[in-house]
C-alpha cells in the first residue's frame, strides 16, 4: 500500500504565468500575499510576476532570508495578518516557497504559532491558507513537495516539516522566471534536483511510481544541467531543468530521501552553505558508502547519465554511476570538500550528530550510525 500526493493544479512552460489572472480571478481571491526574497525584486522578477496582475490588489513580504528561520516566519505570519489577503503567491526559490508554507499553515492552524511544533509529521488539522507557487529556481520542487524547511536558530538546526496541508493549490512552472539565474545558482539548485531524483529513487521507501519518476529526472537533469549552467539563454534547457526538478519532486515528496539531505541540512543551518552546493558536494561521497544496497539501481542510473556500461560487471557499472556524478559535479565548478567553503575540521562531530538525528536519515537504503558520518564529514573534508 502507498500514498502519494501531489499539487492540485500545475502549468509549464515559458510564458505559463499568464494563466495566473484567469486562475486568480475563477478562484474568487481579492487580495493577495506576495511572499519573494529581496533580490528577487531587485532582479526584476517579482515584476514578470506583478505585471500579470495588473490592479489586483497585493501586498508583498521579502523579509527573509535565504535558508529561512523561525523568527522569519514569525514575522510572515503578522505582516499576512496585518494584509488582509487571502491567499498567498510565493515567488522564489525554496527559501521564499518553504516561508510561504509554514506562514500558511500556521495562519489556518494557529496552535503551531510557535513554528518549532511543526518539525517533522505535524498534526494539523486544517489546509493551510491556499498557495499559488511559481518557482525562479529549478532545484527544490518546493511547489508540489509536502515538505518545507525552516531553520531553528536556537538549536543551530533546520528542521524538515512534512506535512499533506502545506501543498500549494496552484504551481505555476515557468522557465523565463529561472533564466535570470548566473552560473552558479543554476548549477547549485540543478544539483539539488539531481540529489532528488537519485536519493528518492534508492530511498527506502522507493516503489515502483516514483522509480517511475526519479529515473526519469535523472536522465532530463543531466542530459541538460550543462546546458543551462553554460549557456543560460538556451530555454529548451532551462524548460528541461524546470520540468526535471518538478517530476523528481513528485516522488521524492512521497517516499523520502536520504543522507545525503541530511548531512547537507546542518551545513545550511550552522554555516548557511547553499542547499544545492552542500548536496552536490556530498552526494558522490555517500553515493559510494550506499553502494552495496544499491548496484543494480545504480547501474540504471550510471545508463540513464549516458553511460555505457555494457561489459562492465555489475559493481563496474554502479561505480560509473558515483564517477558520473563526480564528473558532472566537478564540471559545473561546483567545490569539492569541506575545507574549501570554509568549515572549520572541529565542527564536524557536531555536524555529525545533527545529520544522524534528522528526519532524512531513516530514508538512507543503507542502515547508517552516527560515526559512520562523521567519517564520511571526515572524507568530504
Ligand atoms: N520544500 C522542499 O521540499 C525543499 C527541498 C529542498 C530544499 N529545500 C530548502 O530550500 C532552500 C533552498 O532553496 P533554493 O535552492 O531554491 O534557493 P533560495 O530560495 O535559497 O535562493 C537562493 C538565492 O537565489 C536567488 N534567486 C532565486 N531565483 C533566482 C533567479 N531566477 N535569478 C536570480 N537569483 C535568483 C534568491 O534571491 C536567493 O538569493 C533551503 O532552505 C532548502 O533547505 C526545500
Ligand atoms: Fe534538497
Amino acid at each position: 500500500m502507498a500514498r502519494f500526493i501531489l499539487n492540485e493544479t500545475s502549468y509549464f512552460g515559458a510564458g505559463s504565468r499568464e494563466n495566473l489572472s484567469t486562475e486568480i480571478a475563477k478562484r474568487g481571491y481579492n487580495k493577495a500575499f506576495i511572499v519573494a526574497d529581496k533580490d528577487l525584486i531587485k532582479f526584476g522578477i517579482v515584476d514578470l510576476v506583478t505585471n500579470v496582475l495588473g490592479d489586483f490588489p497585493y501586498a508583498i513580504f521579502s523579509d527573509f532570508k535565504a535558508n529561512p528561520t523561525v523568527a522569519n516566519v514569525k514575522a510572515g505570519v503578522e505582516a499576512y495578518k496585518q494584509s488582509e489577503a487571502d491567499f498567498i503567491i510565493a515567488i522564489g526559490g525554496g527559501s521564499a516557497i518553504d516561508t510561504a508554507k509554514a506562514v500558511a499553515i500556521i495562519i489556518n492552524n494557529p496552535e503551531f504559532g510557535d513554528v518549532v511544533s511543526l518539525e517533522g509529521v505535524a498534526d494539523t488539522k486544517k489546509k493551510c491558507v491556499d498557495i499559488i507557487a511559481l518557482p525562479t529556481t529549478a532545484g527544490t520542487a518546493a511547489e508540489v513537495t509536502i515538505n518545507y524547511v525552516i531553520t531553528d536558530e536556537d538549536s543551530g538546526r533546520k528542521m524538515v516539516c512534512v506535512d499533506p496541508n502545506d501543498i500549494p493549490v496552484l504551481a505555476i512552472v515557468d522557465a523565463d522566471l529561472m533564466a535570470t539565474m548566473p552560473a552558479g545558482l543554476t548549477a547549485a539548485t540543478g544539483m539539488d534536483a539531481l540529489t532528488h531524483a537519485i536519493e528518492g529513487y534508492i530511498t527506502k521507501g522507493a516503489w515502483e511510481l516514483s522509480n517511475i519518476l526519479e529515473i526519469n529526472a535523472i536522465k532530463i537533469i543531466s542530459d541538460n544541467l550543462r546546458n543551462a549552467t553554460f549557456n543560460g539563454s538556451d530555454m529548451y534547457a532551462r524548460e528541461q531543468m524546470a520540468l526535471g526538478q518538478y517530476v523528481a519532486g513528485m516522488a521524492f515528496s512521497n517516499v523520502g530521501l536520504g543522507c545525503v539531505h541530511s548531512m547537507a541540512h546542518p551545513l545550511g543551518a550552522r554555516f548557511d552553505i547553499a542547499h544545492g552546493v552542500a548536496n552536490a558536494l556530498l552526494l558522490p561521497i555517500v553515493m559510494e558508502f550506499n553502494m552495496v544496497a544499491c548496484e543494480s539501481k545504480y547501474c540504471r542510473i550510471a545508463k540513464a547519465m549516458g553511460v555505457n556500461i555494457s561489459g562492465m560487471t555489475e559493481k563496474e557499472g554502479a561505480y560509473a554511476a558515483v564517477e558520473a556524478v563526480k564528473q558532472l559535479s566537478k564540471d559545473l565548478g561546483i567545490p569539492q570538500t569541506l575545507r574549501e567553503i570554509g568549515i572549520p575540521e572541529e565542527a564536524l562531530e557536531q555536524l555529525a550528530n545533527d545529520a544522524y538525528n534528522d528526519v532524512c536519515t531513516g530514508g538512507n537504503p543503507r542502515e547508517i550510525t552516527e560515526a559512520d558520518i562523521l567519517e564520511l564529514y571526515k572524507k568530504a573534508y
